[in-house]
């Protein structure tokens, strides 16, 4: 039996599709900046396996997915979905030499790396510094905060209780994604959406993810592969939760 899951800080009062700040706003900019990503990715080498302008789009219909199978209305979904798209904006910053090593990546590369989430939350902050919105609060905290872990040993050592629900899920979506794609350094890791679920569950676990949301969206990609009629039984939620508008 699933749990029901405390939905108290999902992003309820805008509907990005209605909300005109968004659809002239927020939603031309991540357009401009999944294109320049995609100009970014052009520049790689042509056997990269990593494309960062295919992973957000994955990332984030698969947060709305596991956003629709915790019951939670459509419009949250959709404000969900656009706040995944830019979420790693910031790597298009950075020299292109880091990301394509054949062999693991040092302690410094991968520091440099990481600086991809402050650089893209920057990138909002300065675009839309006289904004004052819900949607823009959801998209920094998601761009900094996609790669923190519960226990505090995440990029910037922020702990479970300082992440919303959103960053957490974020956070687990993001990771998933980034084990199914081979890398040169995984060897012959199982990468079937089996193999990388177990290993999130059995060698990450709840030190790195807040595990109701791990559960549900695992539960989500399994019924995604199932050819039953019955596979998005929504997960119970309470009925004040049902009633949240715009
Ligand atoms: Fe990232
Ligand atoms: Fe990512």
């Amino acid at each position: 039996m699933q749990k029901s899951i405390d939905v108290s800080d999902w992003p309820t009062n805008f509907d990005f599709a209605q909300d005109e700040i968004c659809q002239h706003t927020f939603k031309p900019f991540i357009e401009s900046e999944l294109k320049l990503l995609e100009e970014y990715d052009a520049q790689r080498p042509k056997d990269t396996n990593y494309i960062f302008h295919k992973h957000a789009p994955r990332v984030a219909e698969d947060v709305r997915d596991t956003c629709a199978h915790l019951g939670l209305a459509p419009h949250i979904c959709e404000n969900m979905y656009w706040a995944l798209l830019p979420h790693d904006i910031g790597k298009r910053k950075l020299p292109l030499y880091l990301w394509d090593m054949k062999d693991k990546p040092t302690d410094d590369i991968r520091q440099l790396r990481r600086s991809h989430t402050d650089i893209g939350a920057e990138m909002v902050e300065k675009k839309f510094t006289d904004i004052d919105h819900p949607f823009k609060d959801l998209l920094i905290a998601i761009i900094h905060h996609h790669h923190e872990q519960m226990d505090g040993n995440g990029y910037l050592g922020l702990t479970g209780d300082q992440l919303s629900m959103p960053v957490r899920l974020a956070a687990i979506v993001e990771s998933f994604d980034g084990y199914r794609v081979w890398r040169p350094h995984f060897g012959d890791r199982d990468i079937s959406v089996e193999g990388v679920l177990k290993r999130m569950r059995n060698e990450k676990g709840a030190s790195h993810y807040d595990m109701d949301l791990f559960e549900a969206f695992a539960s989500m990609k399994l019924a995604q592969k199932s050819p039953s009629p019955k596979k998005s039984q929504p997960l119970r939620i309470s009925p004040d939760q049902r009633r949240q508008d715009p």
